[in-house]
């Protein structure tokens, strides 16, 4: 793969070259190298013949391209699973053997869905298709029940997968990923959209508590800002049945680029889990201009650590902040911890990258919602010099006004394409203790700002045509004892 195209991302996986869509089968081995599998198109940079993709990484941001790990046919395709590692030989695959990988994924044919499974005893980069497969199948059969994630859950196995379009998630269990029996249906929760896909169960620490488990649920096409969103529901698992703690819908995301994301298989509960996302949407995914000009299309999020917290005025809610940035951290371009009412201004031309890490950190805020609206703003902007074009965002701060983020001003697909939504926001920033937190990570065509110490999350794509190039930060109007401080760092290449 060519890697240097001016909207290749530099610290996020993309695929060597063609399509890609979601995140598959992803585990940590027992030397601590991650595995990412992912939907893939080898031939083409529009979906259609999937296959399973490889990468490999010791710390989830510099990646090495494997051979695809599991091949399409001339008539079926390998569409979204999981994978396991298989310690204690339960399959009976791995005779004399602690570390074989065991993937569980769709078969996707012209008629149906069935659930297939593979092995590998070389830790993961090349598979053997099971004999006996399918493992599971509907009769009739369905064209419309795919997406297996499988965890491991005290003697025994459990599988989730979508029955898409009847709104439910199935909860199988098997002794050995070969016989698998139906336990319960997770149904019509939270938003339906149009099909439920890619499910997720997950168990995941909770601040000041006992570790949770999360089901989370892709929808697409209907998301509420159009096309494919992710949704989660805490709750609880007693290895058979999942029962929610509310009838709430969270989002992973307030913007309309993270989908069909995963866990990654392997870690304890006790631990932050890690998910990557796929940072596209349906509704433009194969549209958007890397594919005329670069050749590739969709890249992921940046992996993310996650845990629960109950957060004042939001409730029980997934905090999501950017796993191990320092692993590509350069050095800082700008610093200031008294900005008060002023501007940052980073010209970063030089950097080869094009990435950058900026934290913003704001005290002494009025922290409720009766307050009067404006007291100040915070906005952000990087634009290309070249050509004018920008992406912005930033806060009225006080009051109920929202955190807000704008690809607008890009020019080219976004003013063209429908769906491409230009702005995007989410309410209610201000942690109630008076501060306001803002993580961004931007990557020469995508934005991620991880707000209030991961509470909420916007992943935003967008495909300018020069190359952005200065950052500016300004505030103003803020009171008296509102502190304000800043720190932007250059991230290095990943695949330089
Ligand atoms: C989600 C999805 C999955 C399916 C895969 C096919 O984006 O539609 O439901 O397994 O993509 O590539």
């Amino acid at each position: 793969g060519d890697y240097t195209g001016a909207l290749r991302p530099q610290i996020h996986f993309s695929p060597p070259t063609e399509f890609m869509n979601d995140p598959n089968g992803m585990f940590v081995d027992v030397n601590g190298t991650y595995h990412l599998y992912y939907q893939y198109n080898p031939t083409a940079t529009v979906a259609g013949n999937q296959h399973w993709g490889h990468a490999t990484s010791t710390d989830l941001y510099h990646w090495v391209n494997q051979k695809i790990a599991i091949f399409a046919t001339e008539d079926s395709q390998i569409f979204s699973g999981s994978c396991v590692i298989d310690t204690n030989n339960t399959s009976g695959f791995f005779p004399g053997q602690d570390n074989g990988v065991v993937a569980i994924y769709t078969l996707n044919t012209a008629t149906a869905q069935t659930q297939e499974i593979a092995w590998s005893v070389d830790g993961g980069y090349t598979f053997e298709k099971y004999e006996g497969n399918p493992v599971l199948a509907l009769d009739p059969p369905s064209s419309q029940f795919r997406d297996p994630k499988v965890v491991r859950y005290d003697d025994h196995w459990v599988m989730v997968l979508a029955y898409a379009q009847e709104f439910a998630i199935g909860i199988f269990t098997s002794p050995d990923l070969k016989s698998w029996t139906h336990a319960s249906n997770f149904s019509h929760h939270g938003l339906l959209g149009l099909q439920y896909e890619c499910p997720n169960l997950v168990e995941m620490p909770v601040e000041g508590g006992d570790p949770m488990w999360v089901m989370a649920i892709s929808i697409n096409p209907g998301a509420p800002l159009g096309g494919s969103i992710t949704e989660y529901f805490p709750g609880e698992f007693n290895g058979t049945h999942f029962t929610a703690i509310d009838a709430a819908a969270r989002l992973t995301d307030f913007s309309k680029d993270n989908y069909a994301g995963q866990f990654f298989y392997g870690i304890p509960p006790t631990e932050e889990q890690i998910y990557i996302g796929w940072a596209s949407n349906w509704e433009y995914s194969q549209a958007v201009p890397t594919g005329q000009l670069e050749g590739w299309r969709s890249s992921m999020t940046v992996p993310r650590r996650t845990h629960i917290a109950n957060v004042t005025r939001v409730g029980i809610n997934m905090m999501d902040m950017p796993y191990n940035i320092e692993a590509v951290l350069d050095a800082p371009l700008a610093t200031n911890s008294s900005l008060g009412n002023g501007t940052v201004f980073v010209d970063y031309s030089s950097l080869n990258s094009g990435a950058i890490w900026f934290q913003v950190n704001v005290t002494g805020l009025p922290n409720n919602t009766a307050t009067p609206s404006r007291q100040g703003t915070l906005n952000f902007t990087f634009s290309a010099s070249s050509t004018r074009e920008s992406v912005s965002g930033g806060f009225y701060f006080g009051g109920d006004n929202p955190f807000w983020m704008n690809r607008g001003d890009i020019y080219g697909f976004g003013n063209t394409d429908p769906f491409f939504t230009d702005k995007f926001s989410v309410g209610n920033p201000i942690n109630a203790n008076g501060t306001f937190t803002l993580d961004g990570i931007i990557d020469r065509s995508i934005l991620e700002a991880f707000i209030d110490n991961g509470r909420s999350v916007g992943t935003m794509t967008f495909f300018p045509q020069g190359m952005l190039d200065t950052m500016v930060l300004r505030t103003n109007g803020l009171n008296d004892g509102v502190e304000v401080s800043v720190a932007v760092w250059g991230l290095k290449s990943a695949w330089a």
